[in-house]
């Protein structure tokens, strides 16, 4: 372990509210002298994993690097050609044969149904809400609702709660949601999502879905309870070089892709949630480089409990999956 292990720690403690100074590449590099040396690896031989957008970016690094632990696999992926050509080079660079392919286009709640209906495994070990989009013109999903909600929490949501039944047949599963810091100054809006297209801010429509996340990933892991061994995580993997941020925020990256984290690194605190023991059994957080994260530095951005309650009435509405109620009933 680096001698400034115990600084660097205290450091982030310290300065989180303002931890964008850290989300770059830079950022990464401080914040990893404060990880544990022995957090990873670990045996996670016959462990399964699955992996949404698996095909580029954040989701494919996590998929080889969880391959190359051991896992079993499986990319969520919406096309089928692109999909392929990852699974095929993941599985190549990881020297695995357990690396699958399944077509599922998380905007589409009939798509996230036939994948359950079909999947073979009885066990799940690890999901992985990887997949995003941020469109800068407003659009419908297949079943009606606004197409950033829809892709980043609605179909997220139903497909926790049409495989709980899989997570919980592990004894120690892990749920990780791929939020943003971008959330950091929105606050939760379910209004945002009948605005006019005239209106439609693809940015805010994008932080308050990644908001929606976060507060989910608590709202789920209390709703589950103790009723399975499933560690509920949200996080945030810093400001990456991808397709995404190359195509919906070009001035964006145009500007910062000097210092922009590798996918590798943004997906490092995917893996280590997924793998390491040293998260297991927390509840819900927010995660950023392997330690947990501030989610409101702004004291505006904080919804109401009403808030948060019309949120989950709203995704099982609309997803049609309900969860146990807090009291297991
Ligand atoms: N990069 C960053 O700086 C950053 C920062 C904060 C959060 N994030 C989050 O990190 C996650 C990964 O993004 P990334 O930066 O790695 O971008 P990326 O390389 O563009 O990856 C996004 C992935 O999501 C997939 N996807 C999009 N819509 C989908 C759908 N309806 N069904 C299934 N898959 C779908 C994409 O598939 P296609 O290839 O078919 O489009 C792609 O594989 C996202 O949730 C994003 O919001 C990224």
């Amino acid at each position: 372990m680096s001698a400034l292990a115990p600084l660097v720690r205290i450091l982030r403690y310290a300065t989180d509210p303002i931890a964008p100074y850290s989300f770059n590449r830079m950022g990464f590099e401080l914040n990893r002298c404060g990880f544990y040396d022995d957090d990873l690896p670990v045996d996670v031989k016959g462990r399964v994993a699955l992996v949404t957008g698996a095909n580029s970016g954040i989701g494919r690094a996590a998929s080889l690097d969880l391959a190359r632990r051991g896992f079993e696999v499986w990319l969520l992926c919406r096309d089928g050609a692109r999909g392929e050509e990852a699974r095929a080079a993941i599985a190549r660079e990881a020297s695995s044969d357990r690396v699958h392919l399944a077509v599922v286009d998380m905007s589409s709640l009939a798509s996230v149904r036939d994948f359950v209906a079909t999947f073979p495994k009885e066990r799940i070990d690890v999901l992985v809400h990887n997949a995003g989009v941020l469109p800068l013109e407003k659009s419908l999903a297949k079943e009606g609702v606004e197409l950033t909600f829809t892709t980043n929490v609605l179909g997220p949501f139903a497909l926790t709660g049409l495989l709980l039944a899989c997570l919980a047949r592990s004894d120690d599963a892990r749920v990780v949601f791929v939020a943003s810091g971008g959330m950091y100054a929105q606050r939760l809006d379910l209004g945002m999502l009948d605005v006019e297209p005239a209106q439609f801010d693809g940015t805010k429509a994008y932080a308050n879905a990644k908001r929606a996340q976060v507060i989910l990933a608590h709202m789920i892991a209390d709703r589950v309870g103790g009723a399975a061994p499933i560690t509920f995580a949200s996080m945030h993997p810093g400001w990456a070089d991808t397709t995404a941020v190359r195509t919906s925020l070009p001035k964006f990256h145009e500007t910062m892709k000097g210092v922009l984290r590798t996918a590798e690194q943004a997906a490092d605190t995917v893996v280590w949630l997924a793998a390491s023991d040293r998260p297991k059994g927390t509840h819900g957080k927010f995660w950023f480089d392997r330690s947990v994260a501030v989610e409101y530095p702004f004291p505006w951005t904080r919804e109401a409990k009403e808030a948060r309650a019309r949120l989950f009435a709203f995704c099982e509405e609309k997803s049609g999956v309900t969860f146990p109620t807090a009291e297991g009933t």
